[in-house]
């Protein structure tokens, strides 16, 4: 393949005269440019673009796109919970001209394909969490829990109860504690076992009134399931606390075991972890998070619902919202890769997915 050691900028590998198409010459009058630009906008001299041949150009930004660490050339190792295969299949529905042509600010009567598919991912992802109430505008796993936080807080505030700290493990991914603290409440770190799981002892110790939210990721962060997530579950709800579900690592428990019915009140996706979306590269993500029926009125309007005709909407009306966190209602993109790779899944696909995941990391 050709390959340049150095990539050299278009500029420098500019010559005179050269170019990269040879087009007729007008056979229309010519008209000065201060006739369609006004004189202020025009500069006295011409941008100097650099001149090259069509190949020269291919050359330099494939030579360049190589260059760039991605899932088709290698391995991409971050992180017991990266996905590590992204179907080609998925890549080109999202490219289908009804899903990437789509614009947020189209009307609604306009996107009812998209919005149907919207609200059956909300389903799924309810189904998977075994949590009934989701949002799906977050734009990342870090965004997810700031998120699904600013719903804690503003549920204990309805309440009017006080409560001030958020429980997080010493194995836990960092944005855990910076989540906590953007949303405003104090970290506080609980112990893990010599094992690598949650020292109970220490967590009890820690868990009082003030106590709002227990952040837990299961399997963790050094990829060892806590057994002891419905005990800590149990001791939650017990002193009026929730236990919020990192699903970073969702690609272990697929259709295994359901953080709802582990105990865990809130949650959120990494869809490019999960379910297919695209790592790297700093593209955008997703983060969906799903919640106990009881949080669902706190969550980033709008989501989408279904009216009673059986057509979709974008819901906004819900006094109760933290409002926005993103423009428009989620990265579509993203999130519609997630739902056909959990479609072509299928509940027993999802599952054996979770298997090979295990065994892989293994
Ligand atoms: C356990 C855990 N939680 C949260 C995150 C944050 O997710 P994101 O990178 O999508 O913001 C990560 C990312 O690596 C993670 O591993």
């Amino acid at each position: 393949m050709y390959k340049l050691n150095t990539p050299s900028l278009l500029f420098e590998s500019s010559r005179p005269g050269r170019s990269t198409a040879i087009v007729p010459g007008s056979d229309v009058p010519e008209r000065p440019l201060d006739s369609l630009i006004p004189t202020e906008h025009l500069s006295p001299t011409a941008p100097g673009l650099p001149e090259l041949g069509e190949l020269d150009i291919v050359r330099h930004y494939t030579n360049l796109s190589s260059l760039n660490m991605s899932i088709d050339g290698n391995f991409y190792p971050l992180g017991s919970c990266t996905m590590k295969y992204n179907p080609k299949r998925n890549e080109r529905l999202a490219g289908l001209p009804g899903v990437s042509g789509l614009h947020p600010y189209q009307d609604e009567s306009t996107l009812q394909g998209m919005l149907a598919i919207l609200f059956e991912l909300q389903e799924m992802l309810a189904e998977i969490a075994g949590l009934p109430e989701i949002s799906l505008q977050p734009a990342a796993g870090a965004h997810g829990e700031l998120t699904a936080l600013l719903c804690a807080a503003a549920y204990y505030r309805d309440k009017g109860e006080k409560r001030t700290k958020v429980l997080v493990p010493d194995s836990a991914h960092g944005t855990n504690p910076a989540s906590a603290n953007l949303a405003g409440f104090q970290a506080v770190t609980i112990k893990s076992t010599d094992k690598g799981l949650v020292d109970v002892a220490d967590f009890e110790a820690h868990l009082d009134d003030e106590t709002a939210v227990f952040m837990m990721t299961n399997p963790n962060t050094v990829g060892l399931f806590d057994p002891q997530i419905k005990k800590i579950a149990d001791l939650l709800h017990a002193r009026g606390a929730l236990l919020y579900l990192d699903g970073a690592n969702m690609n272990a428990i697929l259709g295994q075991v359901r953080p709802g019915d582990m105990g865990a009140d809130l949650m959120h996706y990494n869809p490019h972890k999960t379910f297919s979306g695209p790592h790297g590269g700093g593209g955008p993500g997703a983060g969906p998070i799903a919640v106990r029926d009881f949080l669902g009125p706190y969550l980033p309007a709008p989501v989408v619902a279904r009216n009673t005709d059986g057509s979709y909407r974008l819901d906004s009306d819900r006094p109760k919202s933290i409002g926005r966190v993103r423009a428009y209602f989620g990265n579509v993109g993203v999130l519609f890769r997630a739902y056909c790779y959990i479609k072509s899944q299928g509940p027993d696909g999802l599952k054996a997915v979770s298997d090979h995941a295990v065994l892989n990391a293994n």
